[in-house]
């Protein structure tokens, strides 16, 4: 693994409570995309992290397992969901039996895979007709204020390289010819200041840019943020992308 795709370890804690969850809408459209509810389902939940993703599959009556292969962000993980089985692995080389589960999920995780060993291994774990579902938040850029931020982000040398579309500048999210069907749900939530620019402060790009270079960044953000939020509450928006593929029956 890259240092930057182990880099989360470092803020496990203040990553879990300060991303932003999944809404509902993405969990109904993954169900419908895979024919399936996930209430009674055995459901794998790859780079899991501290479990933002799994809380919801839990919720939703899913019997998840979850892999994890940092161990800052297992470690997490393993104390806020201590009855999930947590598997210590990588994607590309998931230590699951074949045909066992009805859906593979990868919550923001899927482009730090190889992933062409990645859907080889989510296709033979996966049962015939169960579903791997990759999906993203990504800030919504039709937003003004998201789009100001995201120029300044990038001017601090963030790439901005997150979600699906960092992931497809990387290269094809899945092997070519493969049958997939993508979705897009726009959501948002309220926080506060402080919440906002932790939850910038847990992006990998300021692990890899250092401490002061990133406290010099916030302090600038929370000026700028002020002059759009002046009661200091953010309306972040987001929009969560999803691609399901079907493993053939
Ligand atoms: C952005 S976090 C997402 C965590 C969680 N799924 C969520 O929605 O908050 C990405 C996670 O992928 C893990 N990861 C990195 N490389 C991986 C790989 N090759 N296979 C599986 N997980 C990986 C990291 O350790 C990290 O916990």
């Amino acid at each position: 693994m890259t240092a930057r795709a182990l880099s989360f370890d470092a803020v496990a804690e203040l990553y879990d409570t300060s991303r932003p969850g999944y809404p509902p809408a993405l969990f109904d459209a993954v169900e419908e995309a895979g024919g399936r509810p996930f209430a009674g389902s055995v459901t794998v939940d790859v780079g899991a992290g501290t479990g933002i993703a799994t809380r919801s599959l839990l919720a939703r009556g899913a019997r998840v397992t979850a892999v994890e292969p940092g161990p800052g962000m297992a470690g997490r993980l393993h104390s806020v969901l201590p009855d999930v089985p947590l598997v210590r692995a990588l994607g590309d080389a998931l230590p699951l039996v074949d045909e066992s589960a009805d859906f593979v999920t990868y919550a923001q995780s899927w482009h730090w895979t190889d992933r062409a060993r990645a859907f080889g291994e989510a296709m033979r774990v996966l049962r015939p007709g169960g579903a791997l579902a990759l999906f993203w938040n990504v800030s919504d850029h039709s937003v003004p204020w998201v789009a100001a931020q995201d120029a300044r982000l990038r001017a601090h040398g963030g790439d901005g390289g997150h979600g699906i579309h960092g992931a497809r500048e990387q290269g094809p999210l899945l092997p070519e010819g493969v049958e997939f069907e993508g979705r897009r749900v726009p959501w948002s939530r309220t926080v506060t200041l402080d919440a906002h620019l932790d939850n910038f402060a847990s992006h990998s790009v300021f692990r890899v840019l250092g401490e002061s270079s990133t406290a010099a960044f916030l302090a600038a953000e929370r000026a700028e943020l002020l002059k759009v939020f002046p009661d200091g509450a953010v309306e972040e928006s987001y929009v969560s992308d999803l691609v399901v593929v079907r493993r053939p029956v």
